[in-house]
């Protein structure tokens, strides 16, 4: 009977943690047309009138398809009305916050209960140091302090009792770990955030830059304007074909000769049920004329099919 609200755009991951969680399958709210965000309207009240209850709100700030943004101010409205839980999924695009043009992005994600973000996406940092940030710490302590399980191995101590040390026990599942977050800590340190917010920034500009190309080329089509530095675009089949099976293998085929050459990766993915190619401009080593090579490559592909 509980609900939990996301759209089909949502990450793998999402039903994964609500089925883990024992709330059953999340409710797949539909996504605007054509822009791929969450229109929570009229579901909530429909919910509540069937005796249903709604509890939690995942939204995602850059989805992986397109990069797409969940209308998170207006889902933290309706989250306060309702009293529902909202949880923001930045793994990809919480890192925007850090540029100029995600300045906007710091509050809306500051209106989430917790909000989890990957540093070894945008953060360009080695696998893995996916983390979660919660506005109520005290909740997590609630919910996995080792002292509230009443054992009494006189072993193990509360945190407590160590004078206010942060004890990471007690604020997830997981007891022995590793340090994951001294990676994180040390590039910040070294390089510094302005160094971050840069290659942040050198990003975006990369999928503007790939944007205009694709817009300016015959033999190519946009799907999905850039969004937190991932774009989606096709190949337009030389022979003129409009048959969207037709379309959709060449972009498959194409995908799969331009990563069997080794010099470029342009997965693809699924936007408005068809078949697209799928930039994704992070890489902070990739340059203006890498993007240039790698559309040539994918017409060049395209036309040898
Ligand atoms: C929006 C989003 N959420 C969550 C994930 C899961 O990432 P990971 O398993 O690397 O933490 C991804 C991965 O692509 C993602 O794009």
């Amino acid at each position: 009977r509980l609900r939990v609200y996301c759209t089909d755009q949502a990450n793998s991951c999402v039903p994964k943690a609500v089925r883990v969680a024992g709330a059953g399958e999340p409710v797949l709210v539909p996504t605007v047309p054509g822009a791929h965000v969450m229109d929570l309207a009229a579901q909530v009240d429909a919910d509540l009138a069937a005796g249903l209850r709604p509890f939690a709100v995942v939204a995602t700030v850059g989805t992986t398809s397109t990069g797409a943004v969940d209308p998170v101010t207006d889902l933290a409205r309706h989250c306060r009305r309702y009293g529902l839980w909202l949880h923001l999924d930045g793994a990809h695009g919480a890192a925007f916050a850090l540029s100029a043009r995600g300045h906007d992005m710091r509050e809306a994600l500051g209106q989430a209960d917790s909000l989890t973000f990957d540093p070894h996406k945008w953060l360009f940092q080695p696998y893995e140091t996916g983390c979660v940030l919660v506005r109520d710490p005290e909740l997590l302590k609630a919910t996995f302090r080792m002292a509230r399980h009443h054992l009494d191995t006189g072993y193990l101590h509360p945190a407590e009792a160590r004078h206010g040390e942060v004890n990471f026990d007690d604020l997830g599942p997981q007891q022995s770990r590793g340090l994951r977050a001294l990676k994180v800590w040390l590039s910040l340190k070294t390089f510094g955030a302005a160094a971050f917010r840069r290659a942040v920034e050198h990003g975006l500009h990369l999928s503007d830059h790939a944007a205009a190309r694709i817009a300016a080329h015959p033999g190519l089509e946009l799907t999905s304007t850039p969004s937190l530095a991932i774009l989606t675009f096709r190949c337009r089949p030389t022979d003129g074909s409009a048959d969207p099976a037709t379309v959709d293998r060449l972009q498959q085929s194409v995908s799969d000769a331009v990563r069997a050459t080794g010099q470029a990766l342009v997965l693809t993915t699924r936007v408005r049920n068809r078949t697209v190619l799928r930039m994704c401009t992070i890489n902070p080593a990739t340059t203006p004329a890498d993007i240039d090579a790698t559309l040539e490559l994918v017409l060049q592909t395209a036309l040898a099919r």
